[in-house]
C-alpha cells in the first residue's frame, strides 16, 4: 500500500517538474513554476522518507541524520539565496550545481561499498556497475569543474593555460574510460583501487578541463556542467529504480544541453571554440590588452542627453551587465515613464548574452515592472533601429561591439550584435573607457555618432530623470 502511494507521489512529482519547467518560459509564470516544481520535489522527498519500503517491508532508518542534513541544507540554501546579488547568480548556480555533482559521486561511492560488502553472496549485474561507475565519473567531473568555475567567477581562481593541457586531458580521459570498462566488466569489480582511481582521474579531469576556459565563457561551461549533473542524477534514478529522480535528472540534463547550444548559437561560436578558445581569459587580455585606446571620443553632458531624449520620437535602451551591477533597473523604468509622459516611445533592445546569465536582462527589467512587450529580442530591435532617434546604452559593451561584424581578427568576430549605429544618436553610459567582459577594445565609442556619458548607471539615470522632469 505504502509503495503504491509512493509511486503516485513520484508521478505527481514528475508532472510538477515538467509543468514547472514549462512555466519558467515566461516571466509572468516563472515564479509559480519554480514553486510548483519545488513543491513536487518536497513531496517526493518526504514521501521517500516516510513511505519507502524495501523488499522485506523495512522503511528508512537514521531519521536524525536525514532531518539534520535537510534542516542545515534548507537554512544555508535559503540564507545564501536571499542574500545573493543578481550579478553573482552564475557563481551561486555553479556552487549549487557542484553540490549536485558531489551527491551523485557520493551515491556511487556508497553503492559501491554496499556492493563490495555483499560481493561474496551477490555478484552485481553489468548494468548496475555501469550505472555506478558512470554516475561517479560524471558526478565527480561536474563537482570538480563547478567548484573551479565558482572560484573563477568570484575571482579567487585566475584563468590559467597549462602547457600541454589538452594532451594531459586526453590521457586522463583515456585513463578514466579504461578504468570504467575494467570495473564495469565485472572482472575487476572487487579491486577498490581501480574504482577510486576513476574518482581521482575524474576530479583531475574536471579541474584541468575548466581551468583554461576564458572567464567570459563561464556561463556556457556552467550550463554544460549542469547538464552533466542532470545525467549523473538520472543514473541515480536507474540505480534506485526511482522515476522522479530519473525524470528530474533527464530534464536537467536536456535543459542544460539546450541552453549550452543556445548560448553558443547566440555568440555564433562552436562548443569546441568555447571549450578551447580561452575567450575573455588570459589570452584575450582581460583588461590590459584592451586598454589601448583607438582615437578620440566625445563626451555628452546630462543636460544635452536629456534634451536629445525629450525631443526624440523613439528611444531604444540597450541594457548590459553594468545596469545590473549598478542595480539601476528601477531608475531605468522611471526614466522610461518620464519619457512616455513627454510622448516619447521607449523600447529595450535585449541581446541574448547581455549580462552574465541567460535571460539576465529580462529578469532584471521584469523585477522593475518594465512591461514585457517593450523588451525586443535582438533581431526585432535591429529591425527597429533605423527609425530610432536615440540609443541609450546602459552598461553594455561586448554586445554592441562592431568588431564582431567588421574585424575578422577579433575574438568576437561572427557574434551577432545590436546594430546601434543604424540609429541617429548613440549615447554610451559606463564609468570609464575600460573594455567589457571579453577584454577587447570597443571602436563604437570612437565613432562619429557616439557620445560617452560617464558615470555609474544609477546615478546618471537619477540625474537624467531630474533633468527631464524640470524640462
Ligand atoms: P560587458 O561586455 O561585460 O560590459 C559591461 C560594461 O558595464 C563594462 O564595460 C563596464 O564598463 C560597465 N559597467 C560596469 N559597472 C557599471 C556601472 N555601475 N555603471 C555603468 N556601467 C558599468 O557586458 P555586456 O555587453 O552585457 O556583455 C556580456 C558579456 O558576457 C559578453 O562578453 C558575453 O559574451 C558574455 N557572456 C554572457 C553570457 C550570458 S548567458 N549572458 C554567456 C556567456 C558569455 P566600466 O567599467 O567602464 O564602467
Amino acid at each position: 500500500m505504502e509503495n503504491m502511494i509512493l509511486q503516485l507521489i513520484y508521478l505527481i512529482g514528475s508532472i510538477t517538474f515538467i509543468m514547472g519547467l514549462k512555466m519558467l518560459s515566461h516571466p509572468d509564470t516563472a515564479r509559480k513554476g519554480n514553486l510548483l516544481a519545488a513543491g513536487g520535489m518536497t513531496l517526493a522527498i518526504l514521501g521517500t522518507i516516510f513511505l519507502y519500503r524495501d523488499g522485506n517491508g523495512e522503511g528508512l532508518h537514521n531519521y536524525a541524520w536525514i532531518f539534520a542534513a535537510l534542516i542545515i541544507g534548507t537554512v544555508v540554501g535559503t540564507a545564501v539565496s536571499k542574500k545573493v546579488q543578481m550579478t553573482a547568480m552564475p557563481e551561486m548556480v555553479s556552487l549549487f550545481n557542484g553540490m549536485g555533482g558531489a551527491c551523485a559521486m557520493l551515491i556511487s561511492i556508497i553503492e559501491y561499498r554496499h556492493i563490495m560488502a555483499n560481493i561474496a553472496t551477490h555478484t552485481p549485474g553489468t548494468g548496475t556497475m555501469i550505472v555506478v561507475v558512470l554516475g561517479m565519473l560524471i558526478g565527480t567531473v561536474s563537482f570538480a569543474g563547478s567548484i573551479i568555475a565558482w572560484g573563477k567567477l568570484n575571482g579567487s581562481i585566475k584563468d590559467r593555460t597549462i602547457a600541454g593541457g589538452q594532451a594531459i586531458n586526453f590521457i586522463l580521459f583515456a585513463g578514466m574510460i579504461a578504468l570504467v570498462i575494467m570495473v564495469a566488466s565485472g572482472k575487476f569489480t572487487d579491486m577498490p583501487a581501480l574504482f577510486y582511481g576513476i574518482l581521482v582521474l575524474s576530479a583531475l579531469y574536471g579541474i584541468l578541463f575548466v581551468m583554461p576556459i576564458g572567464g567570459a565563457d563561464m556561463p556556457v561551461v556552467i550550463s554544460l556542467l549542469n547538464s552533466f549533473t542532470g545525467v549523473a542524477a538520472a543514473f541515480g534514478g536507474f540505480l534506485y529504480d526511482n522515476p522522479v529522480m530519473l525524470t528530474g535528472g533527464i530534464l536537467v540534463g536536456s535543459a542544460g544541453t539546450i541552453l549550452t547550444i543556445l548560448m553558443c548559437k547566440a555568440m555564433n561560436r562552436s562548443l569546441k571554440n568555447v571549450l578551447i578558445g580561452s575567450f575573455g581569459g588570459a589570452k584575450a587580455g582581460g583588461g590590459e590588452a584592451g586598454s589601448k585606446e583607438q582615437g578620440n571620443y566625445k563626451e555628452i553632458s546630462l543636460n544635452d542627453t536629456a534634451v536629445l531624449m525629450a525631443y526624440a520620437q523613439k528611444v531604444m535602451i540597450i541594457p548590459g551587465y553594468g545596469l545590473a551591477v549598478a542595480q539601476a533597473q528601477h531608475t531605468c523604468h522611471e526614466l522610461e515613464k518620464v519619457l512616455n509622459e513627454k510622448g516619447v516611445e521607449v523600447l529595450y533592445g535585449i541581446h541574448p548574452v547581455a549580462g552574465r546569465m541567460p535571460g539576465h536582462m529580462n529578469v532584471l527589467l521584469a523585477e522593475a515592472d518594465v512591461p514585457y512587450e517593450k523588451l525586443l529580442e535582438m533581431e526585432e530591435a535591429n529591425d527597429q533601429m533605423g527609425g530610432t532617434n536615440v540609443v541609450l546604452i546602459l552598461g553594455a559593451n561586448d554586445v554592441v561591439n562592431p568588431a564582431a561584424k567588421e574585424d575578422p581578427a577579433s575574438p568576437i568576430f561572427g557574434m551577432p550584435i545590436l546594430e546601434v549605429e543604424k540609429a541617429e544618436h548613440v549615447i554610451v553610459n559606463k564609468r570609464s573607457m575600460k573594455p567589457g567582459y571579453a577584454g577587447i577594445e570597443n571602436e563604437l565609442f570612437f565613432r562619429p555618432k557616439s557620445s560617452m556619458l560617464f558615470g555609474d548607471a544609477k546615478k546618471v539615470l537619477q540625474s537624467l530623470v531630474t533633468e527631464l522632469k524640470q524640462m
